[in-house]
Order: structure tokens, then sequence, then C-alpha cells
């Protein structure tokens, strides 16, 4: 909404997330990333290294990033066609399973030809064609020589190779006998790829990364070190070298074109335990002007973690147990022991934020799970004792539940 002046001055404001492990740095990546509609990026900082040696180089992630958004534009648009493209897959399919008779026909024969057509339409709708055999066109394009490129590292030759092979090679296509329902799918594939205008795509999907990309560095404190020794430190102080133009704003050629980085947002995490943010070097530390601490979580945080979110430890549990026909009741007491052993737990050993209802959960549960199988057709109600009974012993015996929880 700003005025378009002004609007290309205005950086994003990149924001550095500091938090002790297991608070949920990174599950705040992936729910952001399941619901902002921008192309997103998680990557750890630790997967890069400088310049010249083996490894990532760090421009690596916008070419990334571009690749997702090409495929989120993509993915997008065969939506948009796709009822379409079905109807032209129908047809197409109809023209293998009815081949058209070369010789010219008179008016009946026409008719007669239409009405057989519409007969097996009819069929082929209500699924009773499915179990039938086509022959179908497949394009047939393996090339196992990219693959070996790929895992070299070399990403930028592996870009070009990969293009020039791609156009090199003639396009092979073989004759395969699958079924009318593979089939369908296979054509949908191919006239939706006809429907979809790439040139469109790739300019939206730059757009797209330049205007609204979000990249999430990761554990951002693991390349974070002031002790200038020798060794692997250098090489993590020159990861933070080469961030810094990305950060602040240049150009990366991906195999999409050109894209700039000025208008990307970027979100670094990182608990830093072992340094703080001022180990990071000052250039970079200047270009993360947002700084946002997470508090360490409660036993009520504990208490919605566990019930609260679809991924929620007690529904997965729930669901896993389902499958071998037990049904598993948690008692609300149950729950918050549940949470109350974790906290202390916590507090007792290290402080391993909601990791440890995995641990806890897991150590709770190992019986039942293990008998899960012979155990069909049963509820199973765990209740405030059952807790107390197979993990109370716990928080008498520190050393116990620093091996097992
Ligand atoms: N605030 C929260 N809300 C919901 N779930 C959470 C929360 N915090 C942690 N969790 C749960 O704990 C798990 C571990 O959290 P997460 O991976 O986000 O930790 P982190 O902060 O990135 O830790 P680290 O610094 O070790 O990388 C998550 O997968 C999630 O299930
Ligand atoms: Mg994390």
């Amino acid at each position: 909404m700003i005025p378009k002046e002004l609007r290309d001055e205005i950086a994003p404001k990149n924001i550095i997330m500091i938090g002790p492990t297991g608070v949920g740095k990174t599950e705040i990546a992936r729910r952001l990333a399941k619901l902002a509609n921008a192309p997103f990026l998680k990557i750890e900082a630790t997967k890069f290294t400088e310049v010249g040696y083996v490894g990532r180089d760090v421009e690596s992630m916008i070419r990334d990033l571009s690749e997702l958004s090409v495929n989120m534009v993509k993915k997008e648009q065969s939506e948009e066609v796709m009822e379409k493209a079905r109807l032209m897959a129908e047809e197409r399919l109809l023209d293998i399973l009815l081949p058209q008779r070369k010789t010219p026909r008179t008016q009946e024969q026409e008719e007669a030809a239409d009405t057989s057509r519409e007969k097996i339409r009819v069929q082929f709708r209500a699924g009773k064609l499915n179990e039938r055999f086509v022959e179908i066109e497949v394009s047939d394009r393996a090339l196992p020589i990219i693959e070996i490129f790929s895992a070299s590292g070399l990403e930028e030759m592996d870009m070009q190779i990969r293009d020039m092979f791609g156009n090199m090679l003639p396009k092979k296509t073989k004759k395969r006998k699958v079924k009318v329902k593979e089939a369908f799918e296979y054509l949908i594939q191919e006239e939706s790829k006809k429907l979809i205008d790439m040139d469109k795509v790739i300019k939206e999907a730059i757009e797209r990364v330049e205007q609204s990309g979000i990249i999430f560095l990761d554990e951002i404190d693991k390349i974070a070190s002031r002790d200038r020794t020798h060794g692997p430190d250098v090489s993590r102080e020159g990861v933070q070298r080469d961030i810094l133009p990305i950060v602040e704003g240049t150009t990366v050629t991906t195999k999409y074109g050109m894209v700039k980085t000025d208008h990307i947002l970027f979100i670094a995490a990182g608990a830093f335990h072992m340094s703080k943010p001022s180990d990071l070097i000052p250039e970079l530390q200047g270009r993360f002007p947002i700084r946002v601490e997470l508090d360490s979580l409660t036993k009520d945080d504990f208490y919605r973690i566990i019930t609260e979110p679809e991924n929620a430890l007690i529904k997965q549990y729930r669901a896993l147990l389902e499958t071998e026909g037990v049904e598993l009741e948690f008692h609300k007491e149950a729950i918050e022991e549940i949470t109350e052993i974790a906290q202390k737990i916590n507090e007792m050993t290290e402080n391993i934020g909601a990791r440890r209802l995995y641990t806890v959960m897991e150590k709770l549960l190992d019986d039942v799970s293990f008998s899960a199988p012979d155990l069909n057709g049963r509820r199973i109600e765990i209740t405030r004792e059952y807790v107390m009974e197979k993990l109370g012993e716990f928080l008498e015996k520190e050393d116990l539940s620093r091996y097992i929880l």
C-alpha cells in the first residue's frame, strides 16, 4: 500500500529467535511454512560451507527457494486447469478405447459411432472399465548420469548440465500396456502440462520469491563463535560472511533466471547456549534487527502441547494404538501428572523443553505399545495411578532418569 518510490526502499526486518532447546523454534517455522502462502524454505545454517570448500554454498538456498516456488505455482496452476485437463484426457482415452475408422463414413455410421462413444463414456465414468488394459505412449527419459553429478555438490554445474542434456536427448516414447485408470491419470498429467504456460509460471514464481519469500535459517548459533582458533571455526565465520550479501540484497542466478534477494525475509533461530547473538560477526548481527526471546515452557504449556495441536502426542498414541484395535483413554489427572513429571525431570536433569514429553510418553506407554497386538478389542485407561506406577520411581532416582527419560 506504500507509494511505489518508497516501496522498494523498505527492506524486511529480519528476525533472530533465541530460545532454549525444545521450546518450539523449529516448530514455529514448520507451522509458518504451512500457513503462509509464501515460498518458504527452512534450512540449517550448519549445512553451508564457505565458498571454495566442498559442500553447499549459501546461494543454493535461493535456488532451492526458487525451485520450491516454481513447484508451488505449478501446483496451483495445475489445480486450476484440472477440470479442463480431465475432460481432454477423457476424450483421448475414448479415442484409444474406440479407434476411429479411417474410411469415409456415411452419416448413419457416424451417428452409430457417436452413440457407441457415448456409451463407452458412460461406462468409463461409472468406473466399469477400470480393470481393462489399454496401450498408451509414455515418455521414456531416464538419465542416470545426472544423479552422479547432483551428488557431487557442484550445483551450478549440475544445473547447467541437467538442462543441456534435457534438451539434447531426443524425447523418446515407448508404448506401455496399463489399466484404464492408470492411463487416465497419466493422460490428465500430460494434458495439464500442455495447458500450463511454464513461462508464466516461472515469472510468477520468481516474483513471489522476491516479494514474499521467507528463509528460515535454523541453528544459526552453531555457526556463531568468537574464539578465532584454527580448524573448522575459520570456515564458520566464512559462512557468516557469505550469508551477508544474500541477507542484505544481491542477485542470485538460478536456472529460472536472476532472483533479487532484497525483499526476502530471513528468520534465524538458535538456542544460543554456548554462544550469544553478539558472537555473530557484527555485520550479520546488524542485518537482523528484531530479536525475539522465547521463554522456557511451563507445565501449563506442556498440557496444551500434549493435548491441543493436531499432532498432539496424546492424539498420536491414540491413533497408533487404534491401528491395533486398542482404544486408549487418558484421564485428565493422568495427563496432568505426565506434564508434572516432564517438568520435574527437566528441572532435575537437563531442560530439553517439550521434547521431554516424548521421552516420558514413550516410557509410560512402552508396555502398552509392546503388547498392543495381543490386546485387540480392549480399552485401556491411563489413570493417574498408572502414571505414578510407571514413572514415579524416576522422580526419586535422579540417576535413573538421566539414563532412561
Ligand atoms: N510451543 C510449542 N507448541 C507446540 N509444540 C511444541 C512447542 N514447543 C515444542 N513443541 C514440540 O516439541 C518438539 C520440539 O520442538 P522444536 O523442534 O521446535 O524445538 P527447538 O526450539 O527448535 O529446539 P532446538 O533448539 O533443539 O532446535 C516439536 O516437534 C513439538 O512437537
Ligand atoms: Mg530446532
